[in-house]
Parts: structure tokens; sequence; C-alpha cells
């Protein structure tokens, strides 16, 4: 599986390092106000289970699955809902949790449902954003790191299902998927 990643870009180190910065800075605006986040499967699942054990307040977590359809490799930025929240939003304030903002097509459709849903607010908590491929108008409160237009694997990220288990990220070697 290692042989397949071409650069290791953040280390479990860095991550860990990130990861708590972005913590305390969301456990301080958030300690009295009782949030809900919410995950996106399943990319975001490593993100967001390091990350509410570094959130020092009450909060309740839920998850949603999206599945975006596609044309060939192109995203065609129609988003379907796979899996809805087991729990109502209505009046809580919202942190979603996401692996990467690519499009932002995803997230654009999301933060439209939960608001629709009645959220009393929105923020966004992305791993990684890679600012070069955005179509849509979409951007994260919180970012962990910037990275460049390469396909990017592990911590959560996977190509084809694999890749998530491995505990840094990485730029996938383009001979993997380039067949
Ligand atoms: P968006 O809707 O285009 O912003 O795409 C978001 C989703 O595409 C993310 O939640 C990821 O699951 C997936 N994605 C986008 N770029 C990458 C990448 O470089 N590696 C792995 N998954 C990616
Ligand atoms: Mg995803």
């Amino acid at each position: 599986m290692n042989n397949d990643i071409q650069t290791i870009v953040y280390s479990q180190d860095d991550i860990n390092q990130r990861l708590n910065q972005l913590a305390n800075t969301i456990t301080e605006k958030y300690r009295d106000q009782f949030p809900v986040i919410v995950s996106v499967m399943t990319g975001a699942m490593v993100f967001a289970t390091d990350m509410i054990k570094r959130m020092n307040f009450k909060l309740n977590v839920d998850y949603v699955d999206v599945s975006s359809y596609e044309n060939g490799d192109q995203s065609t930025g129609q988003v379907k809902l796979v899996q809805d929240l087991s729990h109502s939003i209505k009046g809580r304030p919202v942190i979603i949790m996401e692996d990467i903002i690519d499009t932002g097509y995803t997230l654009q459709y999301l933060t439209n449902l939960l608001a629709d849903r009645g959220a009393k607010s929105i923020e966004i908590c992305a791993l990684l954003d890679k600012p070069a491929r955005r179509q849509v108008n979409v951007e994260a409160d919180y970012v962990g790191f910037t990275v460049p237009d390469e396909f990017i694997v592990g911590y959560g990220l996977d190509y084809d299902g694999l890749y998530r288990n491995l505990p840094f990220v990485g730029i996938l070697k383009r001979s993997v998927y380039e067949n």
C-alpha cells in the first residue's frame, strides 16, 4: 500500500499538531453553544473522530453520507444524499466536518440542506482545501491544510475505497490511476 504513495505531504505529527490548534480555536468559540458535529462520511470519519476527542465542551455527533454524480471522472455538480442525519438540528449550531473541499459542490449542497432544516448557524471545518479546483464559492471556517492540485489519499481520504487507513496525508502516484 505505501508503495503507491508518491510523497507524504503531512505526517502524523503534522496532523496532530494542526488538529490541536484547530480544536482549541473551536473550543474557545463553542464552549457554551452545544453544537451538533456533522461528519460527512466516509472520508471525514478519521478526521472527525480525532477532532471530537479534542473538543472540550458538550456536543452531539451525527453524520451524513453524500455522493456526487459523475460523468466519466468529472463531477457534474449534482449531489445526492445517501444517508440522512439521525436527529433534528433545528435551532442548533452545526459544525460540518469534511475531509477535503475540492469543487465545493458537496459543501454547497450540505450547507443549503442544513440551513433548510433550521440550523441556528453552520460552520465548516475541513482537514484539507484544494482551492485550485473550486467551481462554486464555498469557504471553510476552519482548514487544516491547503493542498496542491494533486490526488490526495490517507487519513480518511480514498482512491477507489483504498488508502483511508494510512495515518498520514500523501499524494497518490499517478501510475496508480492513470492506466
Ligand atoms: P467536492 O464536492 O468536489 O468539493 O468534493 C468533495 C469530495 O470529493 C470529498 O469529500 C472527497 O471525498 C472527494 N475528493 C476530492 N478531492 C479528493 C482527493 O484529492 N482525494 C480523495 N478524495 C477527494
Ligand atoms: Mg467525501
